[in-house]
């Protein structure tokens, strides 16, 4: 049966920044393929509510949870024993945590959002949870998935703007001076398109050991933004709305399952068609 290459019965997916909006939504869609689901975020308390919300729906056995922050090498080594030690083999790593910084705009305020202003504390933070966390945990899951010959699958979460750059259009704000507009900032850009980088290379390094790696291009979700910037956003798109959270679902199964056997080094943009117009 064609559907039964989606069947992730006897396979453990860990997925890092899962409690955030896409991270329960990566976990819904693997535990309906059957798979064991850790996830793992920085928050505690952010996993504590994720795992609360995937119980209504599946079966609690089959849903851990661990604190982890992806930028340190020595806990992503941790909880990469303590899974081992629970019998858990990581089949699959869903790289998905990221810093989103909100694009504020304040007259009389310095944007920092901006590339004049942009803080290198800032640059160094985002760049260490979106690509370097990225890179550590594929290192510790990726080489333990080489190591045994069973394979594996990685998956990075880039985003449409790892092709494209953002339309700074989108975020202004009226009444502001050029030089107080927020913009979306550099560093989403670079990691975003770091990532397509890192998956490239992860795809043929471990290819002969069976373990394979795409990213997913998401287009921009709708939660509860201003109708302005959904007005604005849509417009640029050519089925003219955002994306619902659940639509990358089928997407998270597809690529995370023997669904994609023969998929490797790709990056699957979802984003309603914004890129091709
Ligand atoms: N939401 C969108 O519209 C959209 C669009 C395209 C791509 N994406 C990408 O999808 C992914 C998930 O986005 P989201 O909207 O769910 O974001 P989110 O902010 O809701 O969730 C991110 C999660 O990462 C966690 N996190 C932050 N720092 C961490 C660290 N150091 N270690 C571990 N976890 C950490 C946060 O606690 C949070 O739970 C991101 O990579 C994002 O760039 C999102």
């Amino acid at each position: 049966m064609a559907f039964d290459k989606f069947n992730l019965n006897s396979k453990t997916a860990l997925i890092t920044g899962a409690a955030g909006l896409l991270g329960i939504e990566h976990a819904a869609a693997l535990l309906d393929s059957g798979a064991q689901v850790v996830l793992t975020d920085i928050s505690e308390a952010g996993l504590l509510s994720a795992h609360v919300a995937l119980a209504r729906n599946f079966d609690t056995t089959k849903i851990n949870t661990k604190v982890m922050d992806v930028a340190d090498p020595e806990r992503v080594r941790a909880v990469a024993e303590d899974l081992l030690a629970a019998g858990l083999r990581v089949d699959i790593l869903v790289n998905n945590a990221a810093i989103d910084p909100k694009v504020k705009g304040e007259q009389g305020v310095l944007e920092t959002s901006r590339l004049e202003n942009f803080p290198l504390n800032q640059w160094n933070l985002q760049m260490s949870v979106g690509l370097t966390g990225a890179f550590l945990c594929s290192q510790v899951f990726g080489t333990a998935m080489a190591k045994d010959g069973k394979g594996g699958v990685i998956l990075n979460i880039a985003s449409d703007l790892s092709i494209f750059s953002p339309d700074q259009r989108l975020y202004s704000k009226q009444g502001l001076d050029e030089s107080m507009q927020p913009v979306k900032p550099v560093t989403y850009s670079v990691i975003k398109a770091g990532l397509i980088g890192l998956t490239r290379y992860l795809s043929t390094y471990w290819a002969e050991k069976n373990v394979r790696c795409n990213a997913l291009s998401p287009g921009g979700i709708y939660n509860g933004q201003s109708d302005e910037f959904v007005r604005r956003l849509s417009s640029l798109i050519p089925l003219g709305r955002m994306a619902t959270k659940d639509e990358y679902r089928a997407a998270i199964q597809f690529l995370c399952s023997d669904a994609s056997s023969y998929m490797n080094g790709q990056n699957v943009v979802m984003d309603g068609g914004r890129s091709v117009w």
